[in-house]
């Protein structure tokens, strides 16, 4: 695999798997050979970036395909676990969008399947690719702002995104709260998460089956606080389609991480909005961003070896902690991780 081109397929050609397949096909030597969706229109407009990829309505025909090295896996978060074991027992290697899965179980049931399967699995934890959060932790781990004090992290966007995808079927805190969670994980993996505090309020969203806001408190072993706040409740004026940020004081620094205000404004009789530059910019006909740097990097690792994407262990880690907060929202108890 380390001088040939690697043949890749897509699971799931809804918003995240369209935006894979192109950014596959963009990279020099990776091939997009197959894309499997029940819906196959959504294959087949495909087509116009990837005319020579074959559609298929069943993953499991596109599995049997010889060729194909690896799979990435885009469907909801609560249909990770049958693709993913499908496509270890096939023998293909995994990237998995994020959350791993929505159970304990279903997470613990891929690491096991891709282990055993001799594959490597990576999950889509993209802000590790943004340059902003990981130079912050490059700075952190080398010593020289001292330990971690306190973050503070929020990801808002407005109720035409998120909840118009997926409002009723998906819980917030496990679609977008678990970003900030494996990124604080990441920024702290030399101590762990000791307790979980939730609350959520649905005022604006509950006839839609979602909550509005989720706050959580996280506190960690040596002493770190983490406070996050996730919202797809935002007005559809909102002049960001996701206000991210976040703060990390440490005990000799201060580093702000600010998505919400991209760099490119743009407002029009129709509307009044910064532009995405961070995850999936389109400039020169090609998909760039932290989604292409992390694709690029998985790839990378199935040529050398390497590890630096989410490994599924790190996943399954940023799910369980994402699950207490589910769990301390419903009981209003602190949780003890
Ligand atoms: N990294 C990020 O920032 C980010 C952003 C959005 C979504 N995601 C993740 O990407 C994943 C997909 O989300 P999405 O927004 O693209 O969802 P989506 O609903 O837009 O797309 C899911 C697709 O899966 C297809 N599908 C359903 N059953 C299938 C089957 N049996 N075989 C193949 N395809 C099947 C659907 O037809 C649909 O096209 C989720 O895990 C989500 O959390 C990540």
């Amino acid at each position: 695999m380390k001088d040939r081109i690697i043949k890749v397929g897509v699971i799931g050609a809804g918003f995240m798997g369209a935006m894979h397949a192109r950014v596959y096909q963009q990279l020099y030597g990776v091939e997009v050979i197959g894309i499997a969706d029940p819906d196959v229109a959504r294959c087949e407009a495909l087509k116009q970036w990837i005319p020579a990829v074959q559609c298929f309505s069943d993953y499991q025909e596109m599995l049997a395909l010889p060729d194909l090295d690896m799979v990435s896996i885009c469907t909801k978060d609560d249909f990770h676990l049958a693709p993913a074991l499908a496509a270890a027992k096939a023998g293909k290697h995994i990237f998995l969008e994020k959350p791993i899965a929505a159970t304990l179980e279903d997470g613990q049931a891929i690491v096991d399947a891709a282990r055993d399967a001799g594959v490597r699995l990576g999950i889509g934890f993209l802000l590790r690719f943004d340059p902003r959060y990981s130079r912050a932790r490059e700075i952190i781990a080398s010593g020289e702002a001292g330990e971690i004090s306190h973050i503070a992290a929020r990801r808002n966007s407005p109720a035409i995104e998120g909840p118009a995808r997926y409002g009723g079927s998906l819980p917030l805190p496990l679609h977008v709260t678990v970003h900030d969670v494996d990124m604080v994980l990441w920024l702290l993996k030399h101590t762990r998460p000791v307790t979980v505090y939730a609350q959520t309020t649905n005022k604006r969203l509950g006839h839609l089956g979602t909550e509005d806001a989720v706050f959580a408190i996280i506190r960690f072993a040596d002493g770190a606080v983490v406070n996050l706040e996730s919202s797809w409740a935002l007005p559809a004026g909102s002049r960001t389609l996701l206000d991210a940020k976040m703060s990390i004081l440490t005990i000799g620094g201060l580093f702000e991480v600010e998505c919400g205000e991209s760099g490119l404004y743009y407002a029009s009789e129709e509307m009044n909005r910064y532009i995405d530059t961070q995850h999936w910019p389109l400039s020169q006909g090609e998909i760039k961003g932290d989604l292409r740097e992390e694709l690029m990097a998985f790839i990378s690792d199935l040529r050398s070896g390497g590890t630096s994407v989410a490994t599924g262990e790190e996943a399954g880690e940023a799910l369980r902690i994402t699950l207490a907060i589910m769990d301390s929202a419903r009981s209003g108890e602190i949780v003890h991780v």
